[in-house]
């Protein structure tokens, strides 16, 4: 077995990156794989949000990539069945400040450090952070692929430009095979006319390559990581849960 790396990613905020996630990794779980979820943002949502307490936190991602902790020592069980997480905590924020210090941006520190986990897990997931910097640069050279949540609004499209051109630029310098994997559009709303343009733009550009699921707005899934739950733990009969299962099951389908 060696791991499936996927980054989620998308430089805007508040797209559903983290929740998508936590709900892809935990419903991957649930259907027997074994998943590490690698929580790149310092703002640390996916950590908290799949039941992970910050006391209970010796290392996180930071020492991993600067004070060369090794994976496992910073890898906690979490609230979902088979899902093992590397924590973030806000100290991630000055790491590319240290790697710059230390000059060690041109090499893919990340790649290294997961490369002795690899053959343990069958999905390592990476929540990026919201922007294009050096972090969201090392998760897209460390991943087999990328799913790009989109948000169903009117300036979802925007921004989408610039990811595509730093996916081809790490491509070109870093990581060839890498590939979107998928576009996952979220909060959609049937019944607007704007959701189903959106939905209908996307699909001209990136094809098949749109995930048939939509995730729908739904309040459910906005509450569950107050719980540090995810979506078939707090409410497994939603709609989102609903939509989040369909999803993941179109995932295995691309993956086995
Ligand atoms: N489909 C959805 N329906 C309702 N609320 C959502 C949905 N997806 C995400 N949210 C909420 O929207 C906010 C942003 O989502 P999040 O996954 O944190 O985005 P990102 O990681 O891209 O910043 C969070 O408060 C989250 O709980
Ligand atoms: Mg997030």
């Amino acid at each position: 077995m060696s791991a499936k790396i996927i980054a989620i990613t998308n430089q805007k905020g508040g797209v559903g990156k983290t929740t998508t996630t936590i709900n892809l990794a935990s419903g991957l779980g649930k259907l027997g794989k074994k998943v590490l979820l690698i929580d790149f943002d310092p703002q640390g949502n996916s950590t908290s949000g799949i039941g992970i307490e910050k006391d209970s936190i010796n290392y996180d991602i930071f020492d991993v990539l600067i004070n060369d902790k090794n994976i496992e020592e910073a890898t906690y069980p979490c609230s979902s069945h088979n899902v093992s997480v590397v924590p973030a905590t806000i100290n991630l924020a000055g790491a590319d400040l240290h790697l710059m210090k230390e000059n060690r941006t041109e090499k893919n520190i990340l790649k290294e450090k997961i490369n002795p986990v690899i053959d343990k897990y069958d999905y390592i997931l990476i929540d990026c952070p919201p922007s294009l910097g050096l972090l969201n640069r090392n998760a897209l050279s460390t991943a087999h692929s990328a799913i790009i949540p989109v948000q169903s609004h009117y300036y979802a499209l925007e921004g989408l430009t610039q990811l595509l051109s730093t996916i081809h630029l790490v491509q070109r310098l870093f990581n060839e095979k890498l590939y979107i994997q998928g576009i996952l559009i979220t909060m959609f709303n049937r019944r607007t006319n704007l959701s189903r343009e959106v939905k209908n733009e996307l699909k001209k550009y990136f094809k098949e390559r749109v995930y048939n699921a939509t995730i729908p707005q739904n309040i459910h899934l906005a509450e569950a990581p107050s719980k540090g739950l995810s979506i078939f733990d707090y409410k497994k009969s939603s709609r989102g849960a609903n939509a989040y299962h369909r999803f993941v099951k179109e995932v295995i389908k691309q993956n086995g």
